[in-house]
């Protein structure tokens, strides 16, 4: 596990965009696993630049973001279908079926959820997935709990995350209380893992995962499984790293 502690968290953005450009230039097919919240915006900003600067071209790029609220759609101003088009599919050259998000409102999730698992192995696998990280530990939307061998599923929230998800959102009562993710199991099998966290707020969530013992009650700690993993941080995130 290779450990990067940055200043800000503008620099900490920055070396994670700067992976995945490095990345996007230089497999003629690349495959990423996408998250969404407010931690990787600055990354989505920086690959938009670079986009706008004519140095990369996202024409042969393939995506699968991490999960999806059940019971939103694309149209959906807080689904994570629209906020992956908002800040960046719709702004630069990937082929919008290309792109895809476990669909929120698919009649059975569990379906969606299995045939979500199947697309990702019929693309040959993810090249990198870049993820952040809640505060409870959770990795996509992988409670803790949820087995470290798990495939994309459908799960229910914990309070907790509902109750921080509800920033985005009129109230925490109009949060979904489902969603669909892939699974840990999905992750890990993914050729590089690069998990990004910012701010003193995920410091305990940080340290837990990658200096606490292998745990299903700290999601993100099944990291230490793999054997490609970079942990981007800023210097509040790495705050109570020994
Ligand atoms: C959501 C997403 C996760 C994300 C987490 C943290 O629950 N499902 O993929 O890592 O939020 O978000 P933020 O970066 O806003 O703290």
């Amino acid at each position: 596990m290779q450990i990067q502690v940055h200043d800000t968290a503008f620099e900490a953005a920055d070396r994670v965009a700067k992976i995945l450009l490095d990345h996007i230039r230089s497999h003629p097919r690349p495959t990423l696993g996408l998250p969404t919240g407010g931690t990787p915006l600055p990354v989505y900003a920086q690959l938009l630049s670079d986009f706008r600067a004519g140095r990369s071209s996202w024409r042969h790029v393939r995506s699968f973001n991490l999960d999806e609220y059940v019971g939103l759609g694309s149209d959906h101003p807080e689904s994570y279908a629209r906020y992956m088009h908002t800040n960046l599919f719709a702004h630069v050259d990937c082929p919008a079926n290309q792109w895809r998000v476990p669909d929120g409102l698919a009649h059975d999730p569990e379906a969606e959820a299995d045939a979500y698992e199947s697309a990702i192995d019929e693309a040959g696998g993810i090249d990198i997935v870049f993820m952040g990280i809640g505060h409870n530990g959770h990795i996509g939307f992988n409670e803790p709990g949820a087995p470290h061998d798990s495939r994309c599923c459908c799960v229910v929230l914990e309070p907790e995350t509902i109750q921080a998800n509800s920033r985005f959102f009129s109230s925490a009562k109009n949060v979904p209380t489902k969603a669909i993710t892939m699974g840990i199991g999905t992750i890990l099998t993914s050729r590089k893992l690069v998990l990004l966290a910012t701010g003193e707020g995920k410091a305990a969530a940080v340290s837990s995962a990658i200096e606490g013992p292998i745990s299903q009650m700290v999601p993100a700690s099944a990291l230490q499984r793999h054997a490609d993993v970079t942990i981007v941080l800023d210097r509040h995130a790495a705050s109570l790293l020994g």
